[in-house]
């Protein structure tokens, strides 16, 4: 197609253990792998979502930039976490241009930060089902600085971000494409990522609830590292189930494993919970998880039990051709679970909010 290349954004994700990167072709709604990669951060690049180690990061893309001879310089990249604040609000019917003209005064009740710390973003999602003459309205808010922070390493790496999107809003791309809704089926789209879960339950292709926890494969790695008294590398490897860790007993890393992951899992269920008791009708029927401790079967096992809805690992390439000359297919799969926000970043469009 002529001009193709040009349109297409390439797709980073800077997660707190990684950077991920996903270049795809589309044509004519089909989509085609062009690259992928992760790239490893220390612990202490990002800490509690904020950058410690901006060079780090810059290293990080540049790498996979130059790595894999990625072309375009025009990136799509996402934020999450306490800087970022996402609220379904309900208003007035209103046209997308009286909103735009009146986001400022409506927004201020629910944001807790200071109007001018933020850009605000706003999506109509439609009348509400029970009261027509009010619209249904998501609203996104993000700390300037923090967002600053990010545009900042991009730039530094010679790239050029034109689209600033959500995490959970990118996945939900990447469920979309690859899955698909089901009218009026209630799922749950959860992110367990190394310092982070994000949940977002979707009816149809609506947000019903939203929400980032605190908690991630980082807790895991630090509850073993404390009750084992083992390094942290030590405690990453007994995490992983790969090879066994010098002087500790198996049984007593597997003692340990249960604790983390019930712990986690708790905190998803409170979520959900909180969910279920605001929602009426409306029941999950099925988790669709992703992020690198999605990899753990142990985890997915113990979500399945604890909340008692079947869950399957998403895989972000299933509906996106890729040549097997290429890639190798046993590595995708390995890194698939961690690639889902990256992925739906690739398929963003300049314009696109
Ligand atoms: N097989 C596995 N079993 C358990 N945990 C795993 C496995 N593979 C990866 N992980 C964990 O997944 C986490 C990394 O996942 P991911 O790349 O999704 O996180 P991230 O995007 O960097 O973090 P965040 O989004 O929270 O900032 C790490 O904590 C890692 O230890
Ligand atoms: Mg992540």
């Amino acid at each position: 197609m002529l001009f193709s290349s040009k349109k297409e954004l390439v797709g980073i994700d800077v997660g707190s253990s990684s950077v991920k990167l996903v270049k795809l072709r589309e044509s004519r709604g089909n989509y085609q792998l062009l690259n992928v990669g992760v790239f490893p951060l220390a612990v202490e690049t990002i800490v509690d979502n904020t950058i410690m180690d901006s060079s780090a990061i810059v290293e990080a893309i540049s790498n996979l930039i130059v790595g894999m001879k990625v072309k375009g310089k025009r990136v799509a990249t996402s934020v999450s976490g306490h800087s970022v604040i996402i609220r379904k609000i309900m208003l007035s019917l209103m046209t997308e241009e009286e909103l735009e003209a009146s986001i400022q005064w409506e927004a201020e009740q629910y944001i807790p930060f200071d109007l001018s710390e933020v850009n605000i973003d706003f999506q109509i999602l439609g009348p509400d089902s029970k009261d027509p003459s009010q619209m249904n309205v998501m609203l996104v808010a993000a700390k300037k600085d923090y967002i600053d922070d990010f545009v900042g390493v991009f730039s530094e790496a010679g790239l050029e971000p034109v689209v600033m999107d959500i995490d959970c809003f990118a996945t939900e791309n990447t469920f979309n494409v690859n899955y698909g809704f089901v009218e009026d089926e209630v799922v749950a789209l959860v992110d367990v990522g190394a310092s982070a879960v994000s949940v977002n339950v979707l009816k149809s292709d609506v947000s019903l609830f939203t929400r980032d926890i605190q908690a991630g494969g980082n807790l895991i790695r630090e509850e073993l590292q404390k009750r084992l008294g083992i390094s942290s590398e030590e405690a990453e490897m007994a995490k992983m189930g790969g090879r066994s860790v010098d002087d500790v007993d198996p049984e007593a890393i597997d003692e340990v494993m249960v604790d983390a992951v019930d712990n986690l899992v708790q905190e998803v269920q409170r979520s959900l919970d909180f969910f279920a008791a605001t929602s009426g009708d409306d029941k999950i029927i099925k988790i669709y998880l992703t992020g690198g401790v999605s990899k753990s079967q142990r985890v997915c096992a113990a979500l399945e039990k604890k909340l008692g809805i079947p869950a399957e690992v998403i895989d972000p390439f299933r509906n996106i051709s890729v040549n097997e000359k290429d890639f190798d297919l046993e590595y995708l799969k390995a890194i698939g679970p961690m690639l889902s926000v990256a992925t739906g970043l690739a398929m963003r469009r300049v314009g696109d909010k």
